[in-house]
């Protein structure tokens, strides 16, 4: 699923063999399995009729990154990483079960702020995130194989408001 749903998040003009990279290094079914047991990640799906449409992943702690750590507030305490719903269930209610899902988990850690990085073509994505909560904070750069991509910072407080 998760090689499925990686290049509908990517910019036209990102060549299909980085794509495929990304995917073969970083959305294994090795790799999930040591993210589902990582204590500072949630992973979470949402299904219909028993199968899963879509997943994210919460990696909690401050941002890694320079560009990040200039871009966000002092609150930001989770990195939305992965937020992905098969496309033939894009515009239903699984996307909004999967975001509400996602911040009430991280609301559950404590976190003040949730940050994610958005590929700045991605429009629907983007949209998606500012009806939930997400205001454009920066911009960071971002390798996607060999192509370097500019992200979008988003982040949205929680202080609250996760439910
Ligand atoms: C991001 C994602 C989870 C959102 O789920 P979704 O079901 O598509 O979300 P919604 O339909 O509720 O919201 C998307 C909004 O963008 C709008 N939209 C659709 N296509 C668009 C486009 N090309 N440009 C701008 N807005 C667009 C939709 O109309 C909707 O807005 P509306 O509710 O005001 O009509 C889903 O689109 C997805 O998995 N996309 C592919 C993977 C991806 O990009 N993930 C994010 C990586 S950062």
């Amino acid at each position: 699923m998760a090689a499925q749903t990686f290049p509908l998040a990517c910019p036209a003009h990102l060549a299909a063999a980085d794509a495929d990279a990304f995917v073969a290094d970083h959305l294994d079914a090795a790799t999930f399995r040591r993210h589902v047991r990582a204590r500072d990640r949630d992973v979470l799906v949402v299904e219909v009729a028993g199968a899963i449409v879509g997943y994210s992943m919460l990696v909690y702690g401050r941002p890694a990154a320079e560009d990040v750590l200039a871009a966000v507030s002092e609150q930001a305490g989770a990195e939305l990483s992965k937020c992905y719903v098969l496309p033939e269930h894009h515009g239903t209610p699984a996307a909004v079960e999967l975001m509400s899902a996602t911040l009430q988990a991280a609301g559950r850690r404590g976190v003040g702020a949730v940050w994610l990085g958005v590929n700045q073509g991605n429009e629907r994505a983007q949209r998606f995130y500012r009806k939930h909560g997400f205001a454009r904070a920066g911009v960071r750069q971002f390798l996607v194989g060999a192509s370097r991509e500019s992200d979008y910072v988003m982040e949205r407080t929680l202080t609250g408001a996760a439910g």
